[in-house]
C-alpha cells in the first residue's frame, strides 16, 4: 500500500531558507506546550476574589481574582515561573508570525496550486487556531489588558443584530464577563492544542504524499526533487529546533512581555488609551477605529454599521484568503499539477494581488495605533483616522498597480540580462564617437533562471 511515510529513507527534500517557515511554526508549538504544562501546574482558572498581599508592593491590598493572584506568583515567587511566561508569550508570537510568512511564501510562489491546494487550507485553518488559542491564553491572566479584549469582543457579539446578546451570553457563559475563565482554561490547554496537533500531523501527511515543490534551478525539472536525502533533512531540522528553542529563550530571558503586574486588574471601567490586542489581532481593532458610526433602526431595533461593517470586512478578507486557490484555478483554468515554485515576478497579478491584500492588512493594523500616533507625533486622531480611512479605499488598488508595474520592468531586466548579459560598468568611445557598454555574458544556468522572465511580458 502506498502510504505517505513509505520509502521515506530514500527520499530527497529540498534546501531552501523560505521552506523553514513550517517548521519553525511546528517548533514554536512544542515549545508552547512544553512551557505551557509548567504553567499548568501553577497557574488557577478561577475569577473568585482574593486580597493580593505577594512580593510586588504597587499592587498589596488591592483584590485580584485567584487567577492574575497566581499570575503574578508566577511570576515573582515561582523559581523559573516569569521565564516560563515570557518563553510561552514570546513562542505564540513567533509561531504566528511563522505561519503568516509560511502562508506569504505559498502565495507568492504559487506554492498552494494543484496538488497542494488542501495544505493552503490547512495552513490557513493553523493560523486561525493558533489566534484562538492564543486569544484564549491573554484572557487567562485577568489583567487589564484582557479583561479590554474580552471587553471588546463583548461587544462586537452585542452588535449582532437581533441574535447578539445570545452570542455573549454563549461565549462568556453569562452576562459579561461571566466565568469566561473557566471557559476558556479547557478550550486553551486542551481543546485548541489538540486541534492544531490534527492540523500539524494533516499538514505533514500532505507533505509526505506529494512530491515537495521546489523552485527552479540547475537539473530541477517538474518531474524530479534535487535536494538532501530524508536523514541529512532530519539532523537539519533538529538543529533548527534548538535553533528556536533556544532564540525564544534567549528572548525569555531578556526581553520583558506582557508585564501584567503593571496593568493591574481587569476592569472595564478603568480601560486606558494604549491598551490594544497583540500585533496579529489588531487589524480586528484598526477595523473597529475606521468604520463610520452610520446606525439604522430595523422594525424597531437600532442596527449600527460602526461593528458590523468592519466584522464583515475582516471575514470576508479572510474567507478571500482561505479559498485563494480555487479562485484562482477557476479564474485562469489552471488544473494542472506543478512542484516547481514560481518567482513573484512572474505572476504579475498575483503578486499584485498579494500586495494589494498586505497593504489592506497592513493600513487596518496601523490604524490599531491611531490613539498611540496622536499622543507620540502631536497629530489630531480624527485627521489621522481619516487619513487611514482614505488609504483604506485607495492604497489596495494603488499597491496593485505599482506591484504590477513593478514586477513587469524586472521581468523585462531579466530578460535583458538573459539576451545581453550582465552590466559591467565599463563605456567605450568608440573612434566613430559613438558609446557601447560592455556586457559579461551570463552562464546557461542562470539565463534558464531568468527563462521564465525572458517570456514577452504577458501580465498573467
Ligand atoms: C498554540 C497553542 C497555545 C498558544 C498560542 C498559547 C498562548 C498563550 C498566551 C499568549 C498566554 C498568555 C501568557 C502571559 O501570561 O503572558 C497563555 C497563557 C497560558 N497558557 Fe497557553 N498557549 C497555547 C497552548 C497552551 C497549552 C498546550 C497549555 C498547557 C498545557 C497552556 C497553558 C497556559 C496557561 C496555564 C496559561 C496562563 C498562565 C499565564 O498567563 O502566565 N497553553 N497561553
Amino acid at each position: 500500500m502506498n502510504r505517505p511515510w513509505n520509502n521515506l529513507r530514500v527520499r530527497v527534500f529540498p534546501d531552501h531558507w523560505s521552506l523553514l517557515f513550517g517548521q519553525i511554526a511546528f517548533y514554536s508549538f512544542v515549545v508552547i506546550v512544553l512551557s505551557g504544562v509548567v504553567l499548568t501546574a501553577y497557574y488557577e482558572p478561577s475569577v473568585d476574589h482574593v486580597v493580593y498581599d505577594g512580593p510586588y508592593t504597587p499592587l498589596r491590598g488591592v483584590p485580584v481574582s485567584r487567577a492574575l493572584d497566581s499570575t503574578l506568583a508566577i511570576s515573582f515567587e515561582v523559581r523559573g515561573g516569569l521565564l516560563m511566561r515570557q518563553l510561552h508569550h514570546w513562542s505564540t508570537l513567533i509561531m504566528v508570525a511563522a505561519i503568516i510568512l509560511h502562508l506569504l511564501r505559498l502565495f507568492f510562489t504559487a506554492g498552494f496550486r494543484r496538488p497542494r491546494r488542501l495544505s493552503w487550507l490547512v495552513v490557513f485553518g493553523l493560523l486561525i487556531v493558533t489566534m484562538g488559542a492564543a486569544l484564549t491564553g491573554t484572557s487567562l491572566p485577568d489583567d487589564m489588558a484582557s479583561g479590554m479584549s474580552l471587553a471588546v469582543l463583548d461587544g462586537v457579539l452585542k452588535a449582532t443584530p437581533f441574535v447578539g446578546s445570545a452570542l455573549s451570553e454563549l461565549l462568556f457563559g453569562g452576562q459579561f464577563p461571566g466565568d469566561v475563565i473557566a471557559w476558556f482554561y479547557p478550550l486553551h490547554v486542551v481543546v485548541l492544542p489538540a486541534v492544531l496537533v490534527v492540523l500539524f500531523v494533516a499538514a505533514a501527511v500532505l507533505a509526505l504524499k506529494h512530491k515537495p515543490a521546489q523552485f527552479a534551478g540547475p537539473g530541477r525539472t517538474e518531474d524530479n526533487v534535487v535536494g538532501r536525502p530524508a536523514i541529512v533533512s532530519a539532523v537539519k531540522s533538529a538543529g533548527l529546533f534548538c535553533f528556536v528553542a533556544g532564540v525564544s529563550l534567549v528572548m525569555a530571558a531578556t526581553a520583558t512581555i506582557n508585564p501584567v503586574w503593571l496593568y493591574g486588574p481587569a476592569d472595564p471601567a478603568n480601560a486606558s488609551a494604549g491598551v490594544g490586542p497583540a500585533w496579529y489581532l489588531a487589524f480586528l481593532d484598526g477595523a473597529l477605529r475606521l468604520a463610520p458610526g452610520w446606525e439604522f433602526v430595523v422594525w424597531g431595533r437600532t442596527v449600527t454599521v460602526a461593528v458590523l461593517l468592519p466584522v464583515a470586512a475582516c471575514t470576508l478578507f479572510l474567507a478571500l484568503v482561505a479559498v485563494y486557490p480555487f479562485l484562482e484555478e477557476r479564474l485562469t483554468g489552471d488544473r494542472k499539477d506543478h512542484h516547481l515554485l514560481v518567482r513573484p515576478r512572474h505572476n504579475p497579478t498575483r503578486t499584485g494581488i498579494g500586495v494589494a491584500g498586505i497593504t489592506f492588512y497592513g493600513v487596518l493594523w496601523a490604524a490599531a495605533g491611531a490613539d498611540t500616533m496622536a499622543v507620540l507625533f502631536h497629530l489630531s486622531v480624527n485627521a489621522l483616522l481619516h487619513a487611514f480611512q482614505i488609504l483604506l479605499i485607495v492604497g489596495p488598488p494603488a499597491a496593485f498597480v505599482i506591484t504590477r508595474r513593478i514586477c513587469l520592468g524586472l521581468q523585462n531586466q531579466d530578460a535583458e540580462i538573459a539576451e545581453h548579459g550582465l552590466e559591467i560598468g565599463t563605456v567605450i568611445r568608440q573612434p566613430d564617437g559613438g558609446y557601447i557598454e560592455k556586457h559579461r555574458p551570463i552562464d546557461a544556468e542562470r539565463r534558464r533562471q531568468l527563462a521564465g522572465a525572458s517570456r514577452p511580458a504577458s501580465g498573467t
